[in-house]
């Protein structure tokens, strides 16, 4: 848990509430948080939900690992505590994004349940909705996709702490949704996901 360091800071309350931000979008933010190793096609998917959602009228944003890792979180590497703080970090700002009333996709292997289910909690602890969506394929299919090549450099020993080869994955135990992404076209991962939106209320028909 990261530490609170600043001292004498008091909380001050805005004058606009979160429904009044829903009224004006005519949506309800949420979190749609995207765990699985990598190579298993969570970017893939979630920015095909984020397109298909725009193109439907809805707001929505996908908060990528490797676009964060260039910008915000370009201070982090692959420890596992920078990963946590990366975890930590991306939770809070998709936090801030479902406050606005957008639905905020985050594509992230967060390879570890305590560091997801602390993200949960921040969302459960604000009212937001939060989803988590496991993007599964066997590593096996991940590492023949390889589209970094990051595998490969991964068993040439020329990358530390790969995950799902030199680091742990923690599988979710409670995902809204496990979702089998191997075998299919993106636009049918997609569909599955924006299936869950509608389950949840989220998009309109
Ligand atoms: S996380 O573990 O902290 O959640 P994150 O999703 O931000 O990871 O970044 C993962 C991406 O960084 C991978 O898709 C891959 O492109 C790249 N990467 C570079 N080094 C590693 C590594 N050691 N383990 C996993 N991914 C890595």
């Amino acid at each position: 848990m990261a530490q609170q360091k600043a001292t004498n800071i008091t909380w001050h309350e805005g004058h606009v509430d979160r429904n009044a931000r829903c009224d004006l979008l005519k949506q309800q933010g949420a979190t749609i948080w995207f765990t699985g190793l990598s190579g298993c096609g969570k970017s893939t998917v979630a920015f095909t939900v984020e397109h298909a959602l725009v193109e439907r009228g809805h707001l929505a944003y996908c908060l990528d690992g490797d676009n964060i890792r260039h910008g915000l979180n370009k201070n982090l590497g692959f420890s596992p505590e920078d990963r946590t703080e990366n975890i930590r970090r991306i939770g809070e700002v998709a936090k801030l994004f479902a406050d606005t009333g957008v639905l905020t996709f985050t594509s992230f292997i967060s390879p570890y349940r305590a560091d997801r289910d602390l993200v949960r909690k921040i969302h459960d602890d604000a009212g937001l909705k939060f989803l988590e969506v496991f993007v599964k394929a066997p590593i096996e299919e991940c590492e023949k996709r390889d589209p970094k090549g990051l595998y490969k450099k991964a068993r040439a020993g020329e990358i530390k702490e790969f995950t799902g080869i030199s680091a742990p994955y923690e599988e979710p135990l409670k995902a809204e949704l496990v979702l089998e992404n191997y075998g299919r076209e993106p636009q049918e991962s997609a569909q599955i996901v924006i299936d869950l939106l509608k389950k949840h209320g989220l998009i309109r028909d």
